[in-house]
């Protein structure tokens, strides 16, 4: 009986050492897990006594799934069933059963088995952690396929990974895993045997002997028992070496050759087991020599009779490209044939691609885990390779590592508090977290992280306030930092100590939403919104900070400084060349900072009374912000060029829509138009409740309610009153005469009701 198949295979370099002998299998040493298998069972295979566990605490993702009914019958148990992954380009196994610096045999198994009753033989990739291992090629639904590698993790976890090629969807049958003698199997792996019989219970190693077979060879077989057969460090069982293949003809060579698909030089590594299984007469010899690539390996050998001799490449590996040949030819002196009882041939795979730093994995992983990412695909190692990296994830080498050094989790539907784990992603630079529903507090960590540079918490439901030491580092020019539309948070230093104090004096302020529809059918749906203010208190005076304000357009326009040269406006504005309206401050232009849209306001020069006061006023205002105020982008303010630049609204303004004055198609539903009201009214409250000082506006109309693209609305115009002349066609007077832009601390303001009466159909708004 003749056996061999040549595997592509992998191995380690290393350097043989000997240890004592292991004599059976130790199954505490094995990790059998059943891809597929029901979560908490396990069985025994019958076969090889073998016990196998489910995969369900190893994966989140892929769906579990059973070979056909004909395959079940003729297969072993552990490829019944499967997982298959029809989503996700990358889906990976997490196992951390694994003790670092130890030499593990990785076997993965593959049995096809028309599971998706498709009759389709998929193709796809394997990747052991961050290499690519293999494809995983099939000629036959019913065969299955082996992939071994021998690998000796550096962490206490490795990830086992299917990729999809577009050529089918990936699945897994098995993952098995053995630990090699450390030292004894350095750099090999198993891969042919002359048995009939694929593994042996008494294989420590659990090798899987595959049986092969040339015409041109006859069988000599002896009956081994372990104890008969005197060993050595690679143990091949006695099942293995109790056949050998020679050739019929004696005089002829023992050959086997092989292609080698690519044209790359492969690092070789051979294993030949041999055992004399004749009794030799007086007048016997046998000798012989081996070739590789018809390159002489070493000199004749002699063998003893059942004494276990392998062969093996120990001063380092054969180089070989296109073609594998190995050639046991006899010496002359020889009068029998040479002999072969085992073979194991491997070559090595180049490992060296960098993974991501332990830390950072397990703290994405964990972020993973608390937001539920599953739509992402995250799997495997966050940073490499690089064509599978997670989505959101940017990474940098240091120190022989991948390290995260970016996070953007923007626009993913998270909820719930900023995980802590992002502060252990110590190397991050970069960290988008808007457009989310996060809550809960800015924890303090964020201001501890050295190098992050830039964050982004825009568009959540967060609250509280925002610590000094982040105000403070944004204020140092070291961190980008954007919080705006979080309705809840408390965007200014002085609210640090006194939002308390703030909210519980402003109980008394009360809003109230009357909402009333009449008629079922209608013509008339009345929204009537009312708003009551009552500010009766005493401020205590607080330092306006002149800090920059963050751009709630993300972080092209945070670089830029607020201020603006006349030169950079007329840029912006293509010199003017579009105007969107005119107000009584003077004409709004159209214009783009960066591919960024926005509305520039130029203030006629009798309108603003004092520079000092505009600067400090503007500056003000570029610190307020909210999801239902018109964002100030920054301000010009050179000589008689006096500008103001906000976020453009792509909607106009509310009035047009109400007066048909634009002749704007779309008319504005109960919907639309009860959350416009509602819009308003929060802007209105964030001014009174929210800022400090509170900002009055002074000169609430529709046409300062204005409609972004999705028919959100945010008021304009508030808070200039105090520089700048009032409006001319002012609905809502002022109460208070002077100068009442924010309020100063001595004022004791009187109530301020603000009705707004939002009518269908063609109509007048606002009254008071
Ligand atoms: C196998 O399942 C049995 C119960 O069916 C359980 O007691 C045992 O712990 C399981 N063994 C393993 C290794 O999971
Ligand atoms: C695959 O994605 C679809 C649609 O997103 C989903 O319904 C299905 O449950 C997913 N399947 C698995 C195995 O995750
Ligand atoms: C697949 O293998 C089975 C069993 O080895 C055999 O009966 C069948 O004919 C093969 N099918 C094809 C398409 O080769
Ligand atoms: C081999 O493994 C043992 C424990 O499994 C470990 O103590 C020893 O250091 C390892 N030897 C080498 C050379 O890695
Ligand atoms: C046996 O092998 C030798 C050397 O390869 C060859 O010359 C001879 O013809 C072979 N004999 C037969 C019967 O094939
Ligand atoms: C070897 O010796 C045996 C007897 O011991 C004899 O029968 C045989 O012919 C000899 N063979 C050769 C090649 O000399
Ligand atoms: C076998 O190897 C020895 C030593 O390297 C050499 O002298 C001899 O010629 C070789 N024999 C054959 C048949 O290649
Ligand atoms: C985060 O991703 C979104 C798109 O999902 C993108 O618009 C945004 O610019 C990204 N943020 C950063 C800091 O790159
Ligand atoms: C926002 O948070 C507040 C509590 O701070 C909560 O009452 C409210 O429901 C949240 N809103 C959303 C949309 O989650
Ligand atoms: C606000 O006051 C409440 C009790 O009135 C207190 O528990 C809380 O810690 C205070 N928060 C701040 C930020 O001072």
């Amino acid at each position: 009986m003749m056996a061999n198949s040549l595997y592509s295979l992998f191995l380690l370099l290393g350097i043989l050492s000997f240890l004592a002998p292991v004599l059976g299998q130790d199954q505490s040493e094995f990790t059998s897990i059943d891809c597929g298998l029901p979560e908490n069972s396990n069985y025994t295979e019958k076969s090889t006594g073998i016990n196998y566990i489910s995969d369900a605490n190893f994966i989140d993702s892929g769906v579990s799934k059973t070979v056909s009914p004909q395959d079940k019958t003729t297969h072993q148990q552990y490829f019944t069933y499967l997982r298959s992954f029809p989503n996700g380009t990358r889906n990976c196994y997490r196992i951390n059963v694994v003790t670092s610096a130890t030499r593990y045999l990785i076997r993965t198994s593959f049995l096809y088995g028309n599971y998706d009753g498709l009759n389709k033989l998929p193709q796809f990739d394997i990747y052991l952690g961050v290499h690519f291992w293999d494809t995983v090629k099939f000629t036959n639904s019913s065969l299955s396929k082996n992939y071994e590698i021998i690998h000796t993790p550096s962490l206490d976890y490795i990830h086992i990974c299917m990729v999809n090629k577009g050529t089918g969807t990936p699945f897994i049958s098995v993952i098995e895993m053995r630990i090699l003698n450390n030292a004894t199997y350095t750099t090999k792996k198993p891969s042919t045997s002359l048995a009939l019989f694929r593994r042996y219970k008494d294989d420590p190693y659990d090798r899987i002997w595959e049986p092969y077979w040339d015409n041109k060879w006859t069988q000599l077989s002896s009956r081994l028992g372990n104890d008969d057969l005197i060993q050595n460090d690679f143990k091949p069982p006695a099942v293995v070496m109790e056949t050998a293949a020679t050739p019929r003809n004696v005089t002829a060579s023992l050959d086997f050759n092989w292609e080698i698909d690519d044209e790359t030089e492969h690092q070789y590594y051979f294993y030949l087991h041999f055992a004399e299984l004749q009794k030799l007469g007086a007048n016997q010899t046998r000798s012989f020599n081996t070739t590789i690539n018809d390159v002489t390996w070493n000199a004749a050998l002699q063998l003893k009779y059942h004494k276990v001799h392998t062969r093996n490449t120990l001063t380092g590996p054969w180089l070989l490209t296109k073609r594998g040949h190995i050639s046991l030819i006899r010496t002359q002196s020889s009068t029998l044939p040479p002999i072969i009882n085992a073979l194991e041939i491997y070559f090595a795979k180049d490992f060296s691609e960098l993974e991501t730093q332990k830390n950072d994995v397990d703290a994405v992983t964990n972020i993973k885990r608390a937001y539920r990412m599953d739509s992402r695909n995250w799997e495997g190692d966050p940073c490499a390779p690089i064509a599978y990296k997670w989505q959101g994830v940017e990474c940098s080498s240091f120190d022989g590592f991948l390290r995260i050094t970016s996070l953007n989790l923007s626009s993913s539907g998270l909820t719930g508090h900023i995980p802590a784990d992002i502060s252990k992603l110590t190397m991050l630079k970069s960290l988008d977290l808007s457009d989310n529903g996060l809550s809960g507090n800015i924890p303090s960590f964020l201001a501890q992280m050295q190098s992050l540079e830039y964050l982004n918490l825009a568009n959540n439901n967060l609250s509280g306030s925002i610590s000094n030491e982040l105000l403070q580092k944004q204020s140092d020019g070291q961190l980008s930092l954007s919080v705006g539309q979080n309705p809840n948070l408390c965007a200014s230093t002085s609210c640090n100590q006194q939002t308390n104090d703030t909210r519980k004096k402003n109980n008394n302020a009360t809003i109230t939403v009357v909402a009333s529809i009449a008629g079922i059918l209608l013509l008339l749906v009345i929204v009537e919104a009312v708003i009551i203010f009552r500010l009766k208190k005493q401020y205590a005076s607080t330092t306006i900070f002149g800090k920059r304000r963050n751009s709630m357009k993300g972080s092209q326009l945070e670089s830029k400084q607020r201020q603006y040269s006349f030169n950079e406006v007329v840029k912006m504005t293509n010199n003017f060349d579009k105007i969107l309206g005119r107000g009584g401050f003077g004409k709004v232009y159209h214009g783009f900072i960066e591919d960024i849209q926005v509305a520039v306001k130029m203030l006629s020069l009798s309108s603003v009374q004092g520079y000092q006061q505009f600067v400090a006023e503007v500056k003000l205002l570029m610190r307020v912000y909210h999801r239902n105020l018109t964002s100030l982008i920054g301000y010009c303010n050179e000589k008689t060029n006096i500008g103001l630049i906000y976020e453009y609204m792509a909607n106009g303004n509310l009035d047009e829509h109400l007066s048909g004055k634009n002749d704007k198609e779309k008319s504005l539903n109960w919907e639309d138009r009860l959350r416009i009201a509602l819009d308003a009214a929060q802007g209105l409250e964030y001014l009174h409740n929210g800022c400090k000082p509170p900002i009055i506006h002074r000169d609430v109309k529709c046409s300062n309610i204005l409609l972004n693209e999705k028919f959100h609305a945010k008021l304009a115009d508030f808070g200039l009153s105090k520089c700048f002349a009032a409006d001319s066609d002012t609905h809502v007077s002022t109460i208070v005469a002077g100068t009442p832009g924010y309020l100063d601390p001595e004022y004791v303001f009187n109530t301020l009701i603000l009705i707004i009466r939002l009518i269908n159909g063609r109509n007048s708004c606002a009254d008071t």
